[in-house]
């Protein structure tokens, strides 16, 4: 055993925080800030935010709405870089004051079309270590709204599935809808999830294929379908158009001309986020979750090699990786009784909830490895492709993430309250407990390389506030000593080896505000669960980049205040009665800092 070097982000886990607290809490020896906030300017064009005079026309040149993934990208020397976001969605109740005017409606409709979608915005700072501010007027600030033109890639593009009277050619795509994780992939580019796109449609569920998606024939929240007709899926022409989103888009943050682009060859599913490790025979491997209850674990393995040189042609070649190659599903077997998993969390007599599994083919070398569908129906309907073949139901996938140096995939399983209920998934192996209200985290070894399809597969952490009633598990470490944490979201990893999980849901579960956790993965400390930060009252914490070793953590502030209204907010975060130029008495999703200072 070796003595593990004293980290370069020591901290002494915080106590966890009343879910009726709003306060942005860090361990002692640190400090916060917010980096940005919704509303700030990011071109020297934008107006100042105002809460109460909001336009289009401002949101548009502004940082958007409910950040979520989160990446800095730090240029050589680490002075200067791009901060990447995406924009999820809006919360039109905290946003504005109540309204039945239908022109105003339809004004603020138009607002948050360019809240959401990504920001990517130039930031500096004076020393490595210290804390980042954004620079407006970067040459490669950008803000990429629900009217962005995307091109499609991948056997998908261009086919009748994916046409409308307002792309008959089935190839150009405007904007991109319920951006929620991601990640940055080894060539510099950034991935990011279309999770919940279904929500922004009214469309009856009158095909299997719609129904599995959870369209409905009702009215949304953003009121899109009522002024424009491709939200609405009873307008002749733009059936196909709920078709169009769904996808794991790819924007290269470095060129502000480059068009981004949505990868059929990835699937079509309320993706969470992917992300790659670069593959022992060279291939790009991405995993992928669909965050539903009862929908799958997924892989996509590239055709072409990853070319590791930095130069244009390779930029170039690497930029096309993920628009060709094979999708798979993952079916998870265990090893224990079925009798001895009994739905509480208690673990079965070998001791691990554990077993094998294998990635089954939906696409192999560009045709459909599903019966009865074809390359087109499988990347577009591919949730029905894998209700086909037998796929294991899991409790929500959200961030999978390969471990940088071990390429062990960590998967968060955030909850599922229906597990184990009346006409829904029983309890398994991989999904241990019934009423899963706390979530859990696998860990997954490829047993074939990055890109074979056989892996081996342990839960790591059975979440939950192991002082309570509910059965928890983290890793074997003792109970007594982890911070409580529940509902898993995003996964990230520091340079030092070591699992960082963001949560959504503690409120709801454990009374708790959301927070960010360190995980040790080696030695005797694994499983050791320590609290860093907790976010403000209603808020998820998402995003988080942790950057040991300059003892930095960003992560992305999402829906503050969710629960409260304009009129009466739940949470003030982050300008908290600040008179400072630009603040504003109201809930702001922002990236957050943290240094030692
Ligand atoms: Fe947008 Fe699955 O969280
Ligand atoms: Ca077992
Ligand atoms: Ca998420
Ligand atoms: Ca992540």
């Amino acid at each position: 055993t070796r003595t593990a070097a004293a980290s370069r982000l020591p901290f002494e886990p915080i106590t966890p925080v009343s879910h009726l607290v709003d306060e942005f809490t860090v361990p002692a020896g640190y400090r916060w800030e917010a980096l940005v906030r919704w509303g700030d300017p990011i071109f020297p064009d934008a107006p100042a935010f105002d809460l109460h005079n909001q336009s289009a026309a401002a949101q548009a040149r502004q940082f958007g709405y409910n950040n979520d993934y989160l990446d800095v990208i730090a240029d050589r020397g680490g002075l200067t870089g791009v901060l990447v976001t995406n924009h999820e969605y809006v919360n039109p109740g905290i946003m504005f004051p109540p309204s039945s005017d239908p022109a105003e409606l339809r004004r603020r409709s138009e607002i948050y079309k360019v809240a959401q979608g990504m920001t990517v915005v130039e930031v500096a700072r004076d020393r490595i270590g210290g804390p980042w501010r954004i620079v407006t007027g970067g040459a490669r600030n950008r803000r990429i709204t629900v009217e962005s033109e995307f091109a499609f890639t991948g056997p998908a593009s261009g086919s009748a599935l994916l046409q409308t009277a307002g792309d008959p050619s089935g190839t150009v795509v405007h904007g991109t809808l319920g951006n929620c994780a991601g990640g940055t992939t080894p060539w510099g580019t950034v991935l990011s999830g279309e999770e919940n796109f279904n929500g922004y449609f009214r469309a009856a569920p009158d095909t299997v294929a719609r129904k599995r998606y959870g369209f409905a024939d009702t009215a949304t929240s953003t009121g899109w379908e009522t002024w424009d007709p491709r939200f609405d899926g009873s307008a002749p022409g733009y059936e196909n158009e709920g078709n169009r989103f769904g996808y794991i888009v790819e924007i290269d943050p470095q060129d502000p001309e480059s068009t981004p682009v949505k990868h059929t060859a990835m699937g079509r599913f309320k993706h969470e986020g992917a992300n790659v490790r670069i593959a022992e025979d060279g291939r790009a491997v991405a995993y992928m979750g669909d965050d539903e209850r009862g929908d799958y674990l997924y892989k996509f393995v590239s055709k072409h090699k990853f070319n590791p040189k930095d130069n244009p042609g390779a930029r170039k070649q690497n930029r096309r990786l993920l628009s060709e190659g094979d999708l798979f599903v993952a079916r998870f077997s265990g090893n224990s009784p079925a009798a001895e998993i009994d739905g509480t969390g208690k673990l079965p007599s070998d001791g691990a909830f554990d077993g094998s599994g294998e990635w089954i083919a939906l696409t192999r070398k560009g045709a459909s490895a599903v019966a009865g569908m074809s390359i087109e129906e499988v990347l577009v309907n591919t949730r029905l492709a894998a209700d086909l073949v037998g796929a294991t139901k899991m409790d929500r996938c959200e961030d999978v993430e390969p471990h940088p140096t071990s390429g062990r995939v960590y998967v968060a399983c955030t909850n599922n309250t229906q597990r184990g209920t009346a006409g829904r998934p029983p309890v398994d192996e991989p999904n241990p407990r019934a009423t899963n209200r706390d979530g859990h985290v696998i860990e997954l070894t490829e047993l074939r390389g990055q890109s074979g399809e056989r892996f081996a597969w342990s839960i790591l952490l059975l979440c939950g506030d192991p002082a309570s009633i509910t059965q928890t598990y983290f890793a074997g470490y003792p109970k007594e000593q982890v911070s409580p944490i529940s509902c898993p979201d995003n996964v990230a990893f520091d340079t030092e080896g070591n699992l960082w999980i963001s949560t959504d849901g503690q409120p709801s579960a454990i009374r708790k505000n959301d927070g960010l956790f360190k995980v040790p993965l080696e030695g005797p400390e694994r499983g050791h669960v320590q609290q860093f930060l907790s976010v403000p009252r209603d808020a998820e914490t998402c995003g988080p980049v942790i950057r040991a070793e300059e003892g930095v953590v960003f992560v992305a502030v999402q829906h503050p205040g969710e629960e409260g209204s304009f009129a009466a907010p739940t949470s003030l975060f982050p300008d908290y009665g600040s008179q400072a130029p630009g603040a504003v008495a109201a809930p702001r999703p922002s990236v957050v800092q943290v240094w030692r200072g």
